[in-house]
Order: structure tokens, then C-alpha cells, then sequence
């Protein structure tokens, strides 16, 4: 830790798994669901405040230019489902614009955290019935019986349905879909743009995003019994026109041996690590995804500069 003040690691089981398997595979690849440790999550905090990435400012923008009626999607007393809710930093536009839900429901797998932002939310909305859900949204949700006859809105918000594969995008769109009494779907989706402004937004002059992603491999070696030695590995942001992503990569800038739990991993000078992509979206290819999955796109609000989409799903007819 930055003070000096001493943390115990216990050695990560899941995380030692996960890591054998995406770095002995021909590609090599590591989830970035293990970037969000502690140190991991402060710094992609720094990332949304980075003048290069703009989604997170765009969206909260949008958000609060069309507050009003996307909080009026809830009927009265319904309930506003939201996926991977974190802090709620977002949804505050939504629950302040609206004096008559039900109940609010954030699910997230962070369960200290999910708790502790749930309390925060109960002090500064008391009527509101506040129902935090501890589930990883990326495998199908169960929500709570006492919910099931509620109408609902679900919420998506960060351009994180990016972050999934098509098919794990389309998975979790059918899913929701599927819920008993949804209403509409609230997604955000950041669009395709100039290749020099999503490169710029994943590769920052300051380096911090550089810095997000190798941080996985400090984790790595925090938590896996691994000995990566952070400089002998460089991060690269491309952008994949095929897919219409962005890919975010830690190359090997030598010819290396690493251990990992026990076992040895050779890289080659210049082989990538594939760490987390980024799909962006056009208003066909979201109405598409949509569309594979039940719904309809009833409307996309957006910024002047169309560079982000809030959309609004709506079970297809
Ligand atoms: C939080 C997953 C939406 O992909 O834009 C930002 C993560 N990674 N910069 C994104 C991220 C590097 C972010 N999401």
C-alpha cells in the first residue's frame, strides 16, 4: 500500500485458475475482471476523470439532460434493477428525478461494498426500499421473490455491455428480457468515433490507463505466486476495425520465462497478453444486438457530439 502499511495476501484460487488457463492458451489472455482490486479500482476512478476518456462524463451528462424521463420509464412504485451498480455514482441522476419508485435494486458482486453503498442510499432516500442483490451479472440473475410482481426497469450504465463478448452481450440482454414485469431496458453504449479519440481514451498521455491494466500483474504476482517483472512488459491500445473494438494488450518486450503458482510460462519478445476489449457500437449494430435479443429501441439519447448513447430498450411488439 501507498502508506507502507503491511497487507496479508492469502493466494488466490480463483484468480490462479483463471490465470494458468489464459496464459498457457496459444493466444495468451487474462480477465479484466481481476483489474479491479483495491489499487485497481482507484486508479480506473483516476480514468474517468482523465481528460482523453470520455464516456463517463458524456454519459453522466446525458443523464441528467434527460433525467426526467428516463426515471419516468419506472411506473409508480416499480422498481429500477441496476446491473454492476458499484458506488451508484450514476444512478443518483435517476433516483433524484424521481419521487415515486418503489424500489431500487443494485446488484453487484462486491458485497462489502454493495452493503455499504446500499446504507448510503437508504440515508439519503428513506422512502425508497433499497435491495442490494450480491450476484455476478455476466451468469443469469435470480432476483428476490418479493420483487417478482413489481413492474421494472433495468440499468446498465458505463458502456460495459461492451466489455462482454457478442454472445455474452446478447446472453445477458436476452436474460433481462426475460424477467417477470420488465418494462424497459436503460443502456448505455459508447459509439463508434475516430480512431484517434478511442485510442487516446485507452492510452492516456498520463499513462494511468497503461498503469490500470499492468497492475494486473502486480496482482499476479501479489496473489498468484507469480514473478512478473512489470518493466519487461509494455501496454498497447489498438483499434480493431473487424470488430469494433478496442484491445488492450501487455506485450512482452523480451523473451522471457515466468513463473506462475509453480508453473512456467516462456513469452517471446513481442507477444501480447490480450487484457480487456472494448466494443463500440453503431446505431445499427445496437439496434441489432437489441433486436437478437427481444427488444426494440425505442430511443437513444445522446450528446451533441453522438460520441454516446443511452438507450431505451423496450420488449420488441
Ligand atoms: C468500465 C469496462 C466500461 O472499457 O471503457 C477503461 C474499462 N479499461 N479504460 C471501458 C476501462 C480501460 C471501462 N469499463
Amino acid at each position: 500500500m501507498m502508506d507502507g502499511s503491511t497487507q496479508v495476501h492469502v493466494r488466490n484460487a480463483a484468480l490462479v485458475a483463471d490465470a494458468l488457463a489464459g496464459l498457457t492458451a496459444d493466444a495468451k489472455t487474462l480477465s479484466p475482471k481481476w483489474l479491479y482490486d483495491h489499487h485497481g479500482s482507484a486508479l480506473f476512478e483516476e480514468i474517468t476523470r482523465l481528460p482523453e476518456y470520455y464516456p463517463t462524463r458524456t454519459e453522466a451528462g446525458i443523464l441528467h439532460a434527460n433525467a426526467d424521463a428516463l426515471a419516468g420509464l419506472v411506473p409508480q412504485g416499480g422498481a429500477l434493477v441496476e446491473l454492476g451498480s458499484g458506488a451508484s455514482v450514476k444512478t443518483r441522476t435517476l433516483l433524484d428525478a424521481s419521487g415515486h419508485m418503489g424500489a431500487y435494486v443494485p446488484i453487484d458482486i462486491s458485497r462489502d461494498f454493495l452493503f455499504e453503498t446500499a446504507e448510503g442510499l437508504r440515508a439519503t432516500y428513506p422512502a425508497l426500499d433499497i435491495v442490494p442483490v450480491v450476484a455476478d451479472f455476466t451468469a443469469p440473475v435470480s432476483l428476490p421473490a418479493a420483487l417478482t410482481e413489481l413492474p421494472k426497469v433495468a440499468f446498465f450504465p458505463g458502456s460495459t455491455i461492451g466489455n462482454l463478448t457478442p454472445e455474452g452481450a446478447q446472453a445477458l440482454l436476452s436474460g433481462v428480457r426475460a424477467w417477470a414485469g420488465i418494462e424497459a431496458f436503460i443502456l448505455g453504449a459508447d459509439m463508434v468515433k475516430d480512431t484517434q479519440t478511442l485510442v487516446a481514451a485507452y492510452d492516456d498521455a498520463q499513462g494511468v490507463t497503461a498503469e490500470f491494466i499492468t497492475n494486473i500483474l502486480r496482482r499476479l504476482n501479489r496473489e498468484a505466486e507469480a514473478d512478473f517483472d512489470l518493466a519487461a512488459f509494455d501496454y498497447r491500445a489498438t483499434w480493431n476495425a473487424a470488430l469494433t473494438r478496442i484491445d488492450m494488450e501487455l506485450v512482452s518486450n523480451r523473451d522471457q520465462r515466468v513463473r506462475v503458482a509453480g508453473h512456467s510460462i516462456d513469452f517471446a519478445a513481442g507477444e501480447p497478453i490480450h487484457i480487456s476489449a472494448a466494443r463500440k457500437y453503431t446505431p445499427d449494430s445496437l439496434a441489432a444486438l437489441a433486436g437478437a435479443a427481444g427488444w426494440d429501441v425505442r430511443h437513444r439519447h445522446v450528446d451533441a457530439a453522438e460520441r454516446f448513447s443511452v438507450a431505451v430498450l423496450t420488449p420488441k411488439a
